[in-house]
């Protein structure tokens, strides 16, 4: 005669057989092996018996443990199966993929990398400063007159704290000079804002690069031959670069730089774009005022100062002939640029 445990165990595995779903499963798994199940109160019954006889029922009650819990297990997977393969019945292999869109650097940032390349190889560290600055380091140390256009309400973004968006990042010039003593050999790549009407050459929002080298016995020759060197490596060997005399408060002399390269399309043409010139003794001053000592002696150091214009050389280079692209986020404009 089959031992009672053999018996529940039969009973067991019948009702397991004929759960429908996860949850009769449960049900069944919990009147058979659960803390007050009736497999659990045999473990219980156990210390009662004779002693002869516990290793032997023992040894059922672990076997019949055991084949109880292994037929929940295959059964519920197979729940489980049944349901996945349900869902993924309903998701059609056949269609084809969604595409994910691999970006690309925007022209602008394609251009900034460039040129901080050359810039890097030709010794210049990085430097930076704030979009938001004071008259401080936009103006009065830059040796800009307080009756100076450039301060106009018309022409710069005032907040009204007083505070300004840097209508260029000659900023930066200041805030290098005054964390560091000469020499020093920095460029600051960053955006500036002019109250300028929006068309296809002025945008309110543009970007430039500032260079700053101060050192002993700097002239204006290293200035242009350095600036040249840049065009040339950008724009090609067979570039000519021009300067023109300019006036900027914050150097003395002052320059403008054009350039033309036959490599260009419209190529005969001389375009401006850059500002550049030796940093006025009054500017080492306002820093040396700053810093509170004479670490930018104009008697003892020199420099030399430039800002490119950096919409107009992606322009150039890139042969846009719109300044408002840049801004616009236009996929069929930037895709080219991939
Ligand atoms: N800050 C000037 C501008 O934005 C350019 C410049 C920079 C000129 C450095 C001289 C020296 O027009």
């Amino acid at each position: 005669m089959a031992h009672p445990l053999e018996q529940l165990r039969d009973e067991a595995l019948r009702e397991i057989e004929s759960a429908t779903d996860e949850q009769a499963l449960e049900t069944t798994r919990v009147k058979y092996l659960g803390r007050t199940g009736s497999i659990s109160a045999w473990g219980e019954q156990m210390k009662t018996l004779p002693k002869e006889e516990k290793p032997v029922v023992g040894k059922l009650l672990n076997e019949v443990r055991n084949a109880l819990t292994a037929a929940i297990e295959t059964h519920t997977a197979q729940f489980r199966l049944q349901k996945e393969s349900g869902v993924l019945a309903k998701i059609d292999i056949s269609l084809p993929g969604t595409p994910h869109e691999i970006g690309s650097l925007h022209p602008l940032h394609q251009m900034h990398e460039r040129g901080i390349q050359i810039f890097r190889r030709m010794g210049f560290a990085l430097a930076e400063g704030p979009d938001l600055e004071t008259e401080w380091y936009c103006f009065d140390a830059l040796n800009t007159p307080p009756d100076h256009p450039a301060r106009n309400e018309q022409d710069t973004f005032y907040l009204p704290d007083g505070r300004l968006l840097r209508t260029h990042t000659s900023t930066v010039q200041i805030r290098a000079m005054e964390s560091a003593p000469p020499p020093l050999r920095v460029i600051a790549p960053g955006a500036a804002y002019r109250r300028d009407e929006l068309d296809a050459t002025h945008s309110p929002q543009f970007h430039q690069i500032e260079g700053l080298y101060v050192d002993e016995d700097v002239s204006i020759a290293d200035l242009k031959g350095e600036l040249e060197f840049f065009m040339r490596e950008l724009f090609g060997s067979e570039t000519e670069v021009q300067f023109r005399p300019h006036y900027f408060p914050f150097t003395e002399p002052s320059l403008e730089v054009y350039v033309r390269s036959k490599a260009l399309k419209g190529g005969e043409q001389w375009i401006e774009v850059a500002g550049c010139g030796m940093v006025h003794p009054a500017v080492f001053e306002a820093v040396n005022k700053a810093r509170g000592d004479k670490g930018y002696d104009p008697e003892k150091w020199s420099g030399y100062a430039f800002g490119l214009g950096m919409d107009r050389l992606a322009m150039i280079l890139f042969e846009i002939p719109d300044i408002r692209l840049f801004a616009q986020n236009d996929l069929r404009f930037l895709k080219q640029f991939a």
